[in-house]
């Protein structure tokens, strides 16, 4: 079978890629390279012992993208290319607008055009926005909070609309909680130019020296410690729900990727101090705006639906990223 990936070149993408590999299928990444690193494609495909596919290439060039496709005859396409970043969203929104509504469009009209009719979409856990209460089910109500959510939300409603106009078209949305980890190898992991915005990337940070302390945003949302609490999830179960969905029957399905269960950032720093050996300096300071206290995912649906299920706890996902950050100190830079 050969699938497409966008994004490939990305954390999530370069494990799929690798994991595909792996498993026999063909691969054929394109990526516009504005975050990802063709190395972490090198590093998955010498891992796998297998190459892969590359073109550089942004997925709002809808005819680039079709004469990728009419080439490599996809049967599937697992959909990773998008900016992420909560914050970066609120300040730019056209910007995730552009990338992740109008490159989603772009890619659905090159495989309406090519005949391509599986695809699988990295959408987010933020579509739940603050509403409800957690753990939430796919039909929990959706409210997103912040542009990168709402353009999550988009594309979902734009693959609802194409499956209900293409029967023969299958549409599968898993929306990602917390993704963390790395390959056991300690070559393939999160790598962030620069400041992360998020919490364990930023830990990393802290234990490779890059920055000092970690800045707990609040110190009293209704939790067990005053912080948040959010469902981490080890990339490599995310990308196990990755190939399960390759098998799933037409139509449009939506399923959480998540473990069910939570934990606080104070757990999370103490699972990285624990696993590293060192102390974590850390200065708790006001929430961050457009945070929620608790997201946790019901992961039923997708255990029962795909048999798949987390299966790696908190623990070895902060020992994949400390052997990552000692493995690969300069991540993907000078390669
Ligand atoms: C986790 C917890 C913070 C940084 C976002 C997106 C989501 C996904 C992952 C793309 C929260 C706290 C964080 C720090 C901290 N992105 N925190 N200090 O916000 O749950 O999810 O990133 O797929 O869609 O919404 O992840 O890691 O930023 O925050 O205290 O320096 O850690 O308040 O409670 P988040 P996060």
């Amino acid at each position: 079978m050969r699938i497409l990936v966008t994004g490939g070149a990305g954390f999530i993408g370069a494990l799929a890629v690798w994991r595909l590999l792996d498993l026999g299928y063909d691969v054929c990444v394109v990526d516009n390279l504005s975050s990802g690193h063709r190395s972490a494609l090198d590093r998955a495909s010498r891992l796998a012992g297998r190459p892969v596919e590359f073109h550089l290439c942004d997925v709002r060039q809808t005819s680039q993208l079709i004469s990728i496709m009419q080439s490599f005859r996809p049967e599937a396409v697992m959909h990773f290319a998008g900016l992420k970043s909560v914050a970066e969203s609120v300040a730019c929104p056209e910007l995730y607008y552009e990338n992740n509504v109008q490159g989603s469009l772009s890619l659905v009209q090159a495989m309406l055009q090519c005949q391509i009719d599986r695809l699988i979409f990295s959408s987010s856990a933020t579509v739940y926005g603050a509403n409800g209460v957690p753990p939430f089910g796919e039909d929990a109500e959706l409210g997103p909070v912040n542009p990168y959510g709402r353009s999550k939300w988009m594309v979902e409603l734009l693959m609802r609309d194409i499956c209900s106009a293409h029967p023969e078209f299958s549409g599968i949305i898993l929306r990602y909680f917390n993704p963390v980890g790395a390959h056991p190898s300690g070559l393939l992991g999160e790598w962030v130019q620069g400041s992360p915005n998020n919490l364990v990337p930023y830990v990393m940070g802290v234990l490779q020296g890059r920055f000092d302390r970690v800045r707990v945003f609040g110190s009293d949302y209704p939790t067990s410690d005053g912080s948040g609490v959010r469902d981490y999830i080890h990339v490599l179960d995310l990308v196990e729900g990755h190939v399960a969905a390759l098998n799933l029957p037409k139509g449009l399905s939506v399923f959480n990727l998540g473990t069910g269960r939570g934990y606080s950032v104070h757990e999370v720093i103490q699972a990285m101090q624990s696993v590293s050996g060192r102390i974590i300096p850390f200065d708790v300071v006001d929430r961050r705006p457009g945070d929620v206290a608790v997201s946790i995912a019901d992961p039923c649906r997708a255990h029962q639906a795909m048999a798949w299920k987390a299966e790696r706890g908190l623990i070895e996902m902060c020992q994949d990223v400390w052997n990552f950050a000692q493995c690969s100190p300069k991540g993907y830079e000078l390669e």
